[in-house]
């Protein structure tokens, strides 16, 4: 009897510890998909940052390329007054007092990425400001590319701007890039992002593409070869054709 007794609290105490194991590791899988979703959030919102500072710079490009005006007022101080306005227009948060349901991921990194496009600008000044020099090669693309650049040196995040015949070749993609750009250009319509977890899942990896409008093609379109206004060759590329890709890496051990 005593012994059955034992044997009987043996069961129970392996039971409740089963339990308890089982409680934990659903816990953790809950987490781990969390982190997850959040990560993938976050992509979402760098990109939208990125090209809402492109978008900024488009829309001051007669400013900045105009030769007669000396001091044009485009300062980083400027620019975040516009780019916090018009990501509170495509996305309803106010970087100025992010809310409560944004990914604390999104909340450290949104303000570094912020810092940096301010930095790009602030680092072109003397350029824009220049009288008497119409086009200056402070373009969305060089913003971009020059932007991403300093974010990814300031956080575990890798942010580029990539595609398949890049201009800079800074901008060449590595092996996965090259994969999913290769997919995305054989594809007739256009795409919204392709995010995976690789490595096993300990990255994730997310390309936003980006496509062509008109306004792209008088130094990316027709005729192919003939030097742009940059002095690149044109690529000869039609509205919608891809153009590349805004590229994002984020580490699963993030803190
Ligand atoms: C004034 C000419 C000009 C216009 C207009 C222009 N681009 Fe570019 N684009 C460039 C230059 C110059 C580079 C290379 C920038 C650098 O040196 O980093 C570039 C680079 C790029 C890149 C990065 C990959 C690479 O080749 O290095 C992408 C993507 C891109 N452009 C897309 C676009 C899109 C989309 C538009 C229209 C919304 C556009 N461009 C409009 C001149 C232009």
């Amino acid at each position: 009897m005593r012994y059955n007794g034992i044997l009987m609290k043996r069961h129970a105490c392996l039971f409740v510890v089963l339990n308890l194991v089982h409680v934990l590791l659903w816990w953790n899988m809950g987490w781990a998909q969390t982190r997850q979703k959040e990560s993938e959030q976050t992509a979402q919102y760098l990109t939208t940052l990125l090209n809402v500072g492109r978008l900024i710079v488009e829309r001051h490009q007669p400013l900045i390329n105009d030769h007669q005006k000396g001091d044009k007022g485009f300062t980083p101080e400027s620019f975040e007054q516009h780019a916090v306005d018009e990501f509170f227009r495509q996305t309803s948060i106010d970087l100025r007092h992010p809310p409560a349901h944004l990914p604390d991921l999104a909340k450290e990194l949104l303000p570094i990425l912020l810092e940096s496009s301010k930095h790009v600008v602030a680092d072109a000044q003397l350029v824009i400001n220049q009288r008497g020099i119409g086009y200056k090669n402070f373009i969305p693309a060089t913003f971009g590319s020059q932007t991403a650049r300093k974010f990814s040196n300031r956080s575990q995040v890798k942010m580029k701007q990539t595609t398949l015949n890049p201009r800079n070749l800074k901008n060449t993609p590595d092996v996965y890039e090259e994969e999913v750009l290769k997919r995305l250009a054989s594809q007739s319509t256009s795409n919204g992002p392709v995010a995976e977890w690789v490595a096993g899942g300990k990255t994730l990896r997310v390309l936003t593409p980006i496509y062509y409008s008109q306004d792209c093609l008088v130094c990316h379109g027709s005729p192919q070869g003939i030097l742009d206004i940059s002095g690149y060759p044109r690529e000869g590329a039609r509205e919608g054709d891809l153009a590349g890709a805004i590229s994002i890496q984020i580490p699963a051990s993030t803190p």
